[in-house]
């Protein structure tokens, strides 16, 4: 008998809200660590999990960013979690992303529990943040309402004891379960490479487990899982539901949001990453042949149009999706953005060849050079522009971009 595995399963919650609200600095003191004041320019730009213990068992958070950018990653958040813990700052109240926040909890079918941070401050004015939720039609329990809602600090620590109970008692709820044996199942949280280790690919467990050696398939990609850590880095064998864990053996970096799951028949894996791939391929045919299109029409339209060529080197798939999407919505009427190439890595020799050849302006995003592309950019006297931040890297675009019209 193999069917009667089906247990209790730890809550997953993603924390959200506008930007600087204090959603990193809040998962900071429950797990007792200092992410937020190592953060580049004090903003999250990716998906952190990690799972702790309390008093009533384990819980496991996803972070999100708040900034504009990343509503991509936030959509990703509010989809792969069970309860979404939306942060108010009692300060500033409701504001665009506590909003988009609602929406894409409320889309995704996912309860809502608010944390009204920030009631350490003279200035924090809980009943205006009551108010504005209500508006939105996110009524508060002791309002008459469904949704639960603590005054938290994260910088005392006050009342957060209370709002980790309400997210346990939502759990309990909730009777959240999974079968515990079995070939593992999830969904791929976020992928970078890593130097000397290659593709490290963070993924947050739902149904089985998963164990050192199995053969997985995410997205497009194949392999036999190498090595897997937890949010420490430290070695760990295997992974049951609810916990996140880092996975080290395939090949190249699946797009966050990405499914995976556990295969024993090594061809199947094959055979399926292989369809994947050659659609993929067909899509980004598509996508130059359209951007092809386009340009003949502009030039045949207005003969004025200018282009900004871009090639583009980021750390992780959530932030290169992210600023895909927000250099897509630079183009005007007279200058055009145009992404000739993109990927998760350092900056290659074959990158610097091709922004030479297309005249495009090499970006990297909290990635550096190799040693061969420095060389080849410093004799074909290009310039490579790093950044760490994303809006530093739109704004130099945009001025860019106005540049091209002087
Ligand atoms: P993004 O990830 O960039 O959207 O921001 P965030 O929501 O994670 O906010 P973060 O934790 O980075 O905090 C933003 C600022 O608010 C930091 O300067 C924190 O120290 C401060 N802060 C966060 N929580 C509190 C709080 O409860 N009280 C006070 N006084 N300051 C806080
Ligand atoms: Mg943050
Ligand atoms: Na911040």
């Amino acid at each position: 008998e193999r069917s009667s595995n089906v247990q209790t399963r730890p809550p997953v919650v993603t924390i959200m809200g506008h930007v600087d609200h204090g959603k990193t600095s809040l998962l900071d003191k429950i797990r007792e660590t200092k992410v937020a004041t190592g953060e580049a320019g004090g903003i999250t730009q990716h998906i952190g999990a990690y799972h702790v213990k309390t008093a009533r068992g384990v819980i496991t958070f996803l972070d999100t960013p708040g900034h504009a950018a990343f509503s991509a990653m936030r959509s990703r958040g509010a989809q792969a979690t069970d309860i979404v813990v939306l942060v108010v700052a009692a300060d500033d109240g409701m504001m665009p992303q506590t909003e988009e926040a609602i929406d894409h909890a409320r889309a995704a079918g996912t309860p809502l529990i608010v944390a009204i941070n920030k009631m350490d401050k003279p200035s924090a004015d809980p009943d205006r943040v009551l108010n504005e939720l209500t508006a939105k039609e996110v009524v508060s329990e002791e309002w008459g309402g469904d949704t639960p809602m603590a005054r938290i600090s994260a910088k005392t620590g006050d009342g957060i004891d209370e709002l980790l109970e309400l997210i346990s008692l939502q759990a309990e709820l909730m009777e959240l379960e999974a079968p515990l044996d079995g070939p593992a199942q999830g969904v791929v949280i976020e992928s970078r490479l890593e130097k000397g280790r290659g593709p490290v690919v963070s993924v947050l467990v739902k149904k089985g487990t998963l164990k050192q050696g199995d053969l997985v398939l995410a997205g497009e990609h194949y392999g036999k899982v190498r090595a897997m850590t937890d949010e420490h880095g430290q070695r760990i064998q295997s992974a049951g539901p609810s916990i996140p864990v880092e996975i080290l053996g395939l090949p190249e970096t699946p797009a966050a949001g990405s499914e995976f799951l556990v295969l024993t028949d090594e061809k199947k894996a094959r055979e399926v990453a292989d369809f994947r791939t050659n659609r993929e391929r067909e899509r980004q045919l598509e996508r130059q042949n359209a951007m092809r299109l386009e340009s003949m029409f502009d030039q045949m339209e207005q003969g004025n149009v200018s282009y900004l060529n871009i090639v583009l080197k980021t750390d992780v798939r959530g932030s290169l999706e992210a600023l895909l999407s927000a250099l897509n919505e630079l183009s005007t009427d007279e200058v055009k953005v145009r992404v000739i190439s993109s990927g998760v890595g350092p900056i290659s020799e074959s990158d610097v060849t091709l922004a030479e050849s297309s005249e495009a302006v090499l970006l990297g995003f909290n990635v550096r050079a190799d040693a061969t592309a420095r060389r080849k950019s410093d004799t074909a006297n290009m310039d490579i522009r790093y950044y760490s931040v994303i809006y530093g890297l739109i704004d130099d675009v945009k001025a860019a971009m106005s540049g091209m019209l002087a």
